[in-house]
């Protein structure tokens, strides 16, 4: 994993960006992550950089759609929308592009299942998936994911985008 470049605002001009990561022949490019993100991004995907992939992380660049964004760049791999989807906990407008030859050949916004298992515990101290014994596994029903709402299957509690943070980074 290498760190191309991380940058506040002043030491980067918009439109610069392949000076500081080139384009790539072959994989994903996942654009548009809420600046600050990516490698949290990258823990959601599973990803260590000893995969051996060539992964390149761009983070703080000026954006048009926000105000700054991370990139992440996945070479010789294409991950699917499935593999993706989880990051959108973190990064509501990040996008999927996957690139061969150069070219970008599909681009996706992130978009969470319905329903989110495992990667997220239930905040109430009392809910039955926190319990010592015999836990069951946490189930949320998605409410809306931009701001995030998930809701506790079996507590009925809401995880705000706040509560998720918190467990992720
Ligand atoms: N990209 C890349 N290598 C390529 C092609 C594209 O790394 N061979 C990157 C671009 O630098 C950009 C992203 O993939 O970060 C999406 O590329 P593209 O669709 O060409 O850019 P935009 O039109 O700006 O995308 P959007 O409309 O999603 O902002
Ligand atoms: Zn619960």
């Amino acid at each position: 994993m290498t760190v191309i470049a991380m940058s506040d605002r002043g030491s980067y001009s918009y439109g610069n960006e392949e000076l500081r990561v080139r384009k790539i022949r072959e994989g994903t490019v996942i654009d548009h992550i809420t600046a600050g993100s990516a490698l949290t991004v990258l823990r959601i995907l599973g990803l260590s950089g000893k995969e051996g992939n060539i992964i390149s992380i761009v983070m703080n660049v000026p954006s048009k759609k926000l105000d700054k964004k991370d990139i992440v760049k996945i070479e010789g791999r294409e991950l699917n929308s499935k593999e993706v989807a989880m990051i959108a906990l973190i990064a509501p407008r990040a996008t999927i592009n996957i690139i061969r030859n150069y070219k970008v050949v599909k681009k996706e916004r992130v978009r969470l299942p319905s329903e989110i298992k495992n990667i997220i515990k239930c905040i109430n101290p009392n809910c039955i998936t926190n319990s010592e014994h015999e836990p069951v596994q946490p189930i949320f029903k998605v409410l809306s994911d931009n701001p995030l709402r998930l809701r506790c299957q079996y507590c009925s509690i809401i995880l705000t985008q706040e509560d998720v943070e918190r467990q992720l980074t």
